[in-house]
């Protein structure tokens, strides 16, 4: 991780190294991320929880203000960053219709995130293209944070999942996660799965042929001696799974709408399907679903995609503090 503020670095008290290791970074990928950095984002994540539960806003970041820039729909990323910035106190300036703004006129993503840094102290950034943050990174000395770059990753996203996974499961090691739907064009499993490999859990992956999960993901995590395993069928591996992480068919991500026509609905979980899983298990979602998962299934404890859209909230507040320095 490469420091925006190295020379002010120096100058923080040697007290909380922790605190000095995010301060001012960007953050990118999950690869940059140690079990170490998790433990302490999920500490400060849990701390954020406590005190939106006890007095809802206060006014750690005052003062502070969060550029978030959506160069592609979003409700729950840009919402979450936006309410976790304003219940630490802080502001927004919220750009999610590039097409109002002077992208429309055809200014470059470095020119917009030049400008935008000097009206803010952090920027939130969603595009289109595999890598985009870290352009963005390059140019900027204000703290990147990677909100989805096309189908590559989304840390944030696979940072909240993972903090599900602990606090409903008590922590990650030991578990089988299987990753079913869109594993090709899904940036959340791209993400989850490279973070998941830090601990000793067993992969399944679940999806039409077509939509299987990148070959060089699969080298990657399989460098890490991770157990990983690749079915079409999910009623091959779904009675031994801890965590079912079910994806949306990314349909704006196809060449052809036949091509998507023929794999939207490849797999709906259903109750009567949830019989053949375990009682103590999960099932996350990063939303939105449209079709994968029944509405049928709400009501089943161990539907957890609703509790896994709050626990983002405690994670971006803990994020949003730990860049700015104030964890
Ligand atoms: C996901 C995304 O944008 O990658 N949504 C989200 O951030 N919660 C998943 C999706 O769009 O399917």
């Amino acid at each position: 991780m490469v420091s925006k503020n190295q020379d002010r670095n120096i100058h923080l008290p040697l007290g909380d190294q922790r605190t000095a290791r995010f301060y001012g970074r960007d953050i990118l990928s999950v690869k940059q991320f140690s079990k170490e950095d998790l433990n302490y984002i999920f500490e400060v994540a849990h701390e954020m929880r406590e005190m939106v539960a006890r007095i809802g806003t206060f006014d750690l970041l005052k003062g502070k203000i969060l550029a978030n820039l959506f160069y592609e729909p979003s409700t729950r990323t840009s919402s979450s960053f936006t309410s976790a910035m304003e219940r630490l106190g802080g502001s927004v300036i919220p750009i999610n219709e590039v097409r109002y703004s002077s992208v429309s006129k055809g200014e470059s993503l470095p020119d917009t995130i030049r400008t935008l840094e000097c009206y803010t102290d952090v920027i939130v950034l969603r595009h289109p293209e595999v890598g985009a943050s870290a352009l963005a990174a390059q140019y900027a000395r204000k703290p990147i944070l990677n909100a989805g770059d096309g189908i590559g990753e989304h840390p944030t996203q696979a940072l909240l999942d993972l903090y599900t996974i602990v606090e409903e499961l008590g922590n990650a090691e030991n578990l089988t996660v299987t990753m079913l739907g869109d594993l090709k064009y899904g940036r959340t499993v791209h993400s989850l799965s490279r973070l998941l490999s830090l601990f000793n859990v067993k992969l399944h992956y679940v999806s039409p042929e077509i939509l299987r999960m990148p070959p060089e993901i699969i080298e990657e995590i399989n460098d890490k001696d991770i157990l990983q395993s690749e079915h079409t069928d999910l009623s091959e591996v779904l009675p031994d799974t801890d965590v079912l992480y079910v994806t949306r068919v990314q349909k704006e991500r196809f060449d052809t709408p036949a091509d998507y026509d023929s794999v939207k609905d490849a797999y709906v979980i259903t109750p009567e399907v949830m019989r053949k899983a375990k009682h103590r298990m999960i099932v996350m979602h990063p939303l939105p679903r449209v079709g994968e998962i029944s509405m049928d299934f709400d009501s089943d404890p161990r539907a957890a995609y609703f509790r896994q859209m709050e626990y983002g909230l405690y994670v971006r507040m803990a994020l949003l503090a730990m860049v700015l320095g104030k964890a």
